[in-house]
């Protein structure tokens, strides 16, 4: 009896294996990388391979496969578990695990006639009639270590105006690494400008001028900046847009001719404005001055009180090379949590900013938080020093900084409902079924197959087990969805009787009763 039952148990494990589905390039593998690596992964673009052709990323399978399971690929800092963005650039749980079994499955190519067309390298024109498409002075870049280069771009405005999007093209992916955009009313940036030879000038962190305002931050893979509807940040007339583009060191005569491109208008906009309400400063930093011995790894908070109610689009985290994490939250006075930003592993070069799907209130009397550590010690890759040198706050390569920019407005009422990305999220919860609903199984009783469906399926993984009246778990596989949003289970194997299905998709458990002729 026992043997019967061990056998049983044995062929349904192996009917598993046989009718679980491996993904294929054609049809899985491709839409998913050319969905979320190719922007980079493409010949010409900043990464250092190309992930466009089968043969390549059969190539790189196991990188794939690892830097995808790590979430190291795509690059996206902020953890997802803390707070959901806009326009996230993330794999969900099903794309991941479709990648390890493509791998793990032999990568089988699958009907190549369904491969979506190959993509080709972006170059920008993702605003629509700009205003201005400002491009510096053709440089050629020349470096034996990191070259922060701020160059000084006239915006001609007569009249002032309010930036509503902007975009950066770099000239030179393989050599432009991140920027940020200023904008400067004041003569400082044009003396800095006329006393460096070559064209711009060298500045690292800031601008070298008090009176800059920062208006936006590229890093690869960015998309351009919209503000919602109706809002913008105001641009007085006769300044500058300053540059700053970090190119890395070992560069040998590469000629970069970056643009920037700015949407405007004159007519009036809700202001906005992009300022590091958390910050370094006395006496908003709690236990200063920010300073980290050698060999030292130190933490420090910093705190702000709100004034006034206002609407928050997006936050900025900034801290130089020997960050290694940072996280900003607010305390209402209804003793409410508001989460913003959580980077458990600060990396300089993907600094970003992120914005949320819905316009933000801060009620006035919040205390915004932030908490950031140091890491001066070797074990930092990054740590510019060897051996390790105390650091002090400023804004050279070797100082340090700690800033949370927020781009916000005054709040008026309704502000809290502006969506700024309604796309469904991509499931990125590991463990947690939240919910369970009565799964549609058909037909019922079944023979060799049941469906599951629902509407509110997404698409990829579904993952499947078969429960019989004891509890036991006799079958479970996953499948690839089929179009129409139903998971296809065998059922073959089972004997005559009354089973429960179960499908995990998301933080959903659908469940439901089959019955086996
Ligand atoms: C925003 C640009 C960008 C995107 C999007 C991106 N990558 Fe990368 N990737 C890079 C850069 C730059 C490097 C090399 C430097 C580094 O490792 O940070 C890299 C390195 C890698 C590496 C080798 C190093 C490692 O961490 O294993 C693999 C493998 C990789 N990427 C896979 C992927 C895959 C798969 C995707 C999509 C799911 C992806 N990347 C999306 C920019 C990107």
């Amino acid at each position: 009896m026992l043997m019967k039952k061990f056998i049983l148990v044995l062929s349904l494990v192996l009917t598993t294996q046989l009718f679980a589905q491996t993904p294929n390039w054609s049809e899985h593998i491709a839409p998913i990388l050319y969905k979320n690596c190719t922007n980079c992964h493409i010949d010409g673009g900043i990464a250092p391979f190309s992930l466009v052709s089968y043969e390549n990323v059969k190539t790189y399978s196991y990188g794939v496969k690892n830097s995808t399971a790590s979430r190291r690929m795509p690059p996206w800092p902020a953890d997802v578990q803390y707070q959901r963005y806009a326009h996230e650039r993330i794999l969900s749980n099903e794309e991941i695990s479709a990648i390890a079994g493509w791998v793990d499955g032999g990568m089988p190519k699958g009907d190549t006639t369904k491969a979506p067309a190959k993509p080709v390298l972006k170059t920008g024109g993702g605003i629509n009639n700009p205003t201005l498409n400002l491009k510096i002075p053709d440089y050629s870049v020349k470096t034996t270590s990191d070259e922060y280069r701020c160059f000084v771009l006239p915006t001609g405005f007569t009249q002032d105006q309010f930036l509503t999007a902007i975009e950066v093209i770099p000239g030179n992916l393989r050599v432009v690494h991140h920027a940020l955009i200023f904008h400067d009313t004041s003569a400082k940036p044009l003396q800095l400008d006329a006393a460096d030879p070559k064209p711009g000038y060298l500045s690292f962190g800031g601008t070298g001028s008090s009176a800059s305002d920062l208006i936006g931050i590229w890093v690869p893979g960015s998309e351009p900046y919209f503000f919602p509807t109706g809002f913008g940040i105001k641009l007085p007339k006769k300044g500058h847009i300053i540059l700053q583009i970090h190119y890395p060191g070992g560069v040998n005569n590469v000629v970069d001719s970056t643009r920037v491109i700015l949407k405007t208008t004159t007519i009036n906009q809700r202001q906005v404005a992009i300022q590091p309400a958390l910050n370094h400063n006395a006496p908003n930093l709690q236990n200063g001055p920010l300073y980290i011995p050698a060999n030292q790894i130190k933490s420090f908070n910093n705190k702000y009180d709100l004034p006034v109610d206002i609407s928050v689009f997006t936050v900025g985290p900034h801290m130089h090379l020997i960050g290694s994490s940072i996280k900003a939250f607010g305390v209402t006075p209804n003793k409410d949590i508001i989460r913003f930003v959580d980077i458990p592993k600060w990396d300089f070069h993907w600094q970003r900013s992120y914005t949320f799907r819905n316009v933000v209130k801060i009620p006035g009397g919040t205390s915004l938080r932030g908490q950031a550590s140091y890491n001066n010690t070797s074990s930092n890759p990054f740590n510019p020093s060897n051996p390790p040198q105390a650091v002090s706050l400023g804004e050279g390569t070797n100082d340090e900084m700690f800033l949370v920019y927020f781009w916000f407005t005054l709040y008026q009422p309704g502000d809290e409902n502006i969506i700024i990305d309604n796309t469904v999220l991509k499931n990125v919860s590991k463990t947690s079924v939240l919910k369970t609903e009565t799964a549609n199984i058909y037909p019922n009783p079944a023979s060799d197959f049941a469906w599951v469906s629902d509407t509110r399926f997404t698409e990829g993984l579904c993952e499947w087990s078969i429960i019989d009246i004891t509890g036991k778990t006799l079958l479970s596989g996953t499948q690839l969805m089929n179009s129409g949003r139903r998971c296809q289970i065998p059922v073959s194997q089972l004997p005559a009787g009354a089973y429960q299905i179960l499908v995990e998709q998301g933080n959903t458990r659908y469940s439901g009763r089959l019955l086996k002729q």
